[in-house]
């Protein structure tokens, strides 16, 4: 391997992923051929409806695709089995959302420790690593609260907490900062930035706004469900 070669992540080969609706069909991505090298930050742009979503529920093992290539961390997502996918989306990829996605019946502690305890960890382990990331994320304080106490942000740095727990090598957030105001949302993007810079994962953040782009390692621009060489704009 040359020196210059970087490890590639995730590579995909005319992915394409069609939703059927009854007779009709919806393209949410169409032939997308991407390489992407372990420890990029990606900036994944396009008007809504372009398929960003689309896309990283495949990258995540949350959906399959209609057909095409899928190999993410050297797991080939496409012949793998439903038990793998459920181990693959456990321990290799965090998600983080734009609604947060958090159980409002648990406490942020409960919400971080939860993907671990599903993964067969100790809690003796999990307890103290939850901890420490809540603290990392500014939330030492907040830890026996539920999410309806939290605000926009607060809930957000729990959500990447729990992204955080299994430590995934990638890192998958679908329009993190679309519910946050403008202060919480840089100040997400600012932690996700640190992830990659600090602690060395694969970033890909689907996002309308411009707040990540200031961090980015390379930028996909999506239009009508596929990749478009011209400038994003969005
Ligand atoms: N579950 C679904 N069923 C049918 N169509 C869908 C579904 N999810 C997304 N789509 C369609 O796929 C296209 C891409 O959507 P999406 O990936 O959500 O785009 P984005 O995240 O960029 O807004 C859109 O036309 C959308 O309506
Ligand atoms: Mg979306």
């Amino acid at each position: 391997m040359r020196v210059s070669e970087k490890k590639t992540v995730i590579e995909t080969k005319a992915l394409t992923r069609i939703y059927s609706l009854g007779d009709s069909e919806v393209i949410g991505i169409s032939s997308i051929n991407l390489e992407i090298a372990a420890r990029e930050l990606v900036v994944l742009k396009g008007n809504s409806g372009s398929g960003k979503s689309t896309l990283l529920s495949l990258l995540s093992g949350l959906d399959r695709p209609t057909s095409g290539e899928l190999k993410v961390a050297g797991h080939d997502l496409i012949k793998a089995p439903e038990e793998q996918l459920t181990r693959f989306r456990r321990e290799v990829v965090g998600m983080v959302f734009q609604n947060f996605n958090l159980l409002p019946t648990l406490s942020v502690l409960e919400n971080v420790c939860l993907p671990a305890l599903l993964a067969g960890g100790w809690p003796e382990k999990i307890e103290p690593k939850a901890i420490d990331l809540l603290q990392w994320l500014g939330l030492g304080d907040r830890m026996a609260h539920q999410p309806a106490q939290l605000s926009g942000g607060e809930m957000q740095r729990t959500a990447i907490a729990r992204a955080l727990i299994n430590d995934p090598a990638i890192i998958l957030a679908d329009e993190p900062t679309g519910n946050l105001d403008s202060r919480n949302g840089q100040l997400v993007i600012q932690l996700l930035a640190e992830l990659h810079r600090t602690r060395e994962r694969t970033v890909i953040i689907a996002t309308h706004s411009n707040l990540a782009d200031a961090f980015a390692t390379m930028e996909i621009c999506l239009k009508d469900g596929m990749i478009t060489d011209t400038t994003c704009e969005v």
